[in-house]
């Protein structure tokens, strides 16, 4: 699969640093990646951006941002505030299409949650799959959570979200496993999958973006995650009871 679009049950959860992670392990199979950030919030022209964060993480690839508003809002509101024209689901299929064209792998990252509105006819990333098929592409869904309390809700909805639009999902990962998981991160990992009807791939470890990755040192990143990260998406990672 080609295109694969990443989105999370909110903000802040590690959709970019699972991106990277997921970009690091193609890279170093010898895929072509590059990494779409349809919409940027809460930055500047000259600040780096998401996909300069994985750049970081996982090295060099082709990067590719539609709209970039200086207020970290929702795209929406953003675009709306700053005067500058929205992102639509049907920009972000044509452009994920076109990287399509010359990569073996394009990450698409969303903004914030699922349902986050890019336009102010309220379209969200839930749409790209079927402006996807309309040019005759298909995509996968993976899904960035949380580990512990309160996750089972805002997975279950996430995935009840895409599952109403007919949109499958691949998998979830956990954007951060603590060291010491307590009681109800550890019963997660056999009830995840189970409210969201798609199986766990992976979960990476809380503090792993931290001076020891990125940067000219990008072994420990791809280490982690091929440790981390489910044969499907090309780790060994196996979810231990
Ligand atoms: N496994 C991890 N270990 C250490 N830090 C992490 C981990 N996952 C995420 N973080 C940190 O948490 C913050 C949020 O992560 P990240 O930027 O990946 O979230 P996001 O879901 O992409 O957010 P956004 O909605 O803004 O795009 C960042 O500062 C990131 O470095
Ligand atoms: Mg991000």
């Amino acid at each position: 699969m080609t295109i694969m679009l990443v989105t999370g049950t909110g903000t802040e959860i590690g959709k970019t640093v699972v991106t990277a992670a997921v970009a690091t392990l193609a890279l170093g199979a010898g895929r072509r990646v590059a990494v779409l950030k349809p919409a940027q919030t809460g930055v500047g022209p000259d600040e780096p951006g998401d996909t300069d964060e994985v750049v970081r993480l996982a090295g060099p690839l082709t990067t590719s941002e539609l709209g970039r508003y200086p207020e970290p809002l929702a795209p929406a509101t953003a675009a709306a505030r700053s005067g500058l024209p929205p992102v639509s689901p049907e920009q972000i299929a044509k452009e994920a299409a076109r990287l399509a064209l010359d990569h073996d792998l394009v990450l698409v990252e969303g903004a914030g949650g699922l349902l986050v509105r890019y336009d102010e006819q309220g379209s969200t990333l839930a749409e790209v799959p079927a402006a996807l098929a309309a040019l005759g592409h298909s995509c996968t869904v993976l899904l960035v959570t949380t580990a512990g309390l309160g996750t089972l809700n805002t997975t279950a909805l996430t995935a009840e979200a895409l599952r109403n639009r007919g949109v499958p999902l691949l998998g979830l990962v956990i954007g951060a496993w603590p060291a010491e998981p307590d009681l109800a991160a550890r019963c997660n990992l056999a009830d995840l999958p189970v409210v969201a009807g798609a199986p766990l791939l992976g979960a990476l470890p809380a503090g792993l973006v931290g001076s020891a990755h990125g940067g000219a040192d990008r072994v420990p990143l791809r280490t982690t995650a091929r440790s981390c990260l489910a044969p499907a998406l090309g780790g060994v990672w196996a979810v231990s009871p």
